[in-house]
């Protein structure tokens, strides 16, 4: 049996985690070979492979980033991708395919598996956590401290300049990152996209917090929205899955919360430092355990099915169920935080 493994979409803490528990077990215990593809599904779609074995993932736990390369390639959209990714299986011996990604990439997975018999395997990452069918997906925690110490780091300068930061996280369309680091961090408004905001309101917020000598920080999802208007974007480029690139309605808050309060605001826009570097604890056993399930599901020809969290268990989900809908925040835990705006 030999099986591919592949990393796509945008990269996140914790995917060498998966790939190393993946080869370990897969060698140790089954007796498999790997061939891992580069970047993606470029790999599979181009024939570009790398050697993967048990040297290949030694040291690679606590490591950033991911050793097989990613890409936002989707092969359905190149001319005939899809033969050209079956292609490359039988041409390398292939036997089965570990996809590890968010939507995207296991959108692909999905549809391979579901439409062309192509014999996948799904692993959920996203520092977002936007992936229906799982608690959490690895990344997530990872980013989320990421970005909880940079608000503790902000508190302290906005205090001594009292100033309003505004903080710009990462998240796409849910606001996963942004409730839980905003709670975490003590921020005075955290804005999801799941909530238009009022302007109105994030300046009475503002300035309240001045009134008892504080400085506020706000955290803002970079796909937030306000009431009156639209998604406040820099750039319009669109990714071969039709996706816009977010970010800069951090910006545009502090610029409005100035003009409309008179008080200074600065932004900070976390960008891809939260994707970057070491996974944490709790990411590196959650992809760990997702590599060690994952390689169970293709030695029972489980094909289809994604590796998922419910609660400590990692059970086996329709690929289909994790990519058909979004998970947002649900509006109680946001009602909940509100306790703390202003
Ligand atoms: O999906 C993960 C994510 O980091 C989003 O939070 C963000 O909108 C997007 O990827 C950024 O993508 P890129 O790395 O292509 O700029």
């Amino acid at each position: 049996m030999r099986v591919g493994v592949l990393t796509g979409g945008g990269d996140c803490p914790g995917l060498n985690a998966v790939i190393r528990a993946i080869v370990r077990k897969g060698v140790q215990e089954y007796g498999y070979e790997f061939t891992g593809f580069r970047d993606g599904w470029h790999g599979p779609l181009d024939g570009d492979t790398v050697p993967l074995d048990i040297p290949a993932v030694r040291g690679i736990l606590p490591r950033g980033g991911t050793i097989l390369g990613s890409s936002r390639t989707n092969p359905l959209k190149a001319e005939n991708g899809v033969r050209r990714v079956k292609e490359n299986l039988a041409k390398y011996e292939v036997d089965a395919l570990v996809a590890i990604g968010g939507e995207d990439t296991l959108g692909v997975a999905t549809a391979l598996s579901d439409e062309y018999g192509v014999p996948c395997v799904g692993v959920p990452k996203t520092i977002d956590n936007d992936l229906a069918a799982t608690d959490y997906t690895f990344g997530f925690d990872t980013a989320v401290n990421i970005a909880t110490e940079a608000i503790d780091r902000l508190h302290t300068t906005a205090e001594s300049h009292m100033r309003v930061l505004v903080v710009e996280v990462m998240g796409r369309h849910a606001g996963w990152i942004a409730l839980h680091s905003g709670l975490a961090g003590g921020a005075n408004a955290i804005l999801i996209p799941e909530q238009r905001f009022d302007l109105d309101q994030v300046c009475a917020w503002v300035e309240s917090r001045f009134k008892i000598r504080y400085a506020p920080i706000v955290v803002v999802a970079e796909g937030a929205m306000p009431k009156d208007g639209d998604m406040v974007l820099k750039d319009q480029t669109l990714d071969s899955f039709g996706h816009v690139r977010l970010s800069g309605v951090g910006e545009w808050l502090a610029k409005e919360i100035e003009r409309r309060t008179g008080k200074e605001a600065r932004t900070t826009v976390l960008g891809h430092v939260q994707r970057g570097g070491t996974p944490s604890a709790f990411d590196r056993w959650l992809a760990t355990r997702f590599g060690l399930h994952a390689i169970d599901a293709v030695r029972d020809q489980d094909w289809g099915k994604m590796v998922a969290l419910r609660g400590t268990e990692i059970v086996r989900v329709p690929l289909r169920d994790a990519t058909t809908q979004l998970k947002t925040v649900d509006p109680r835990l946001y009602t909940e935080a509100g306790v703390f705006f202003g």
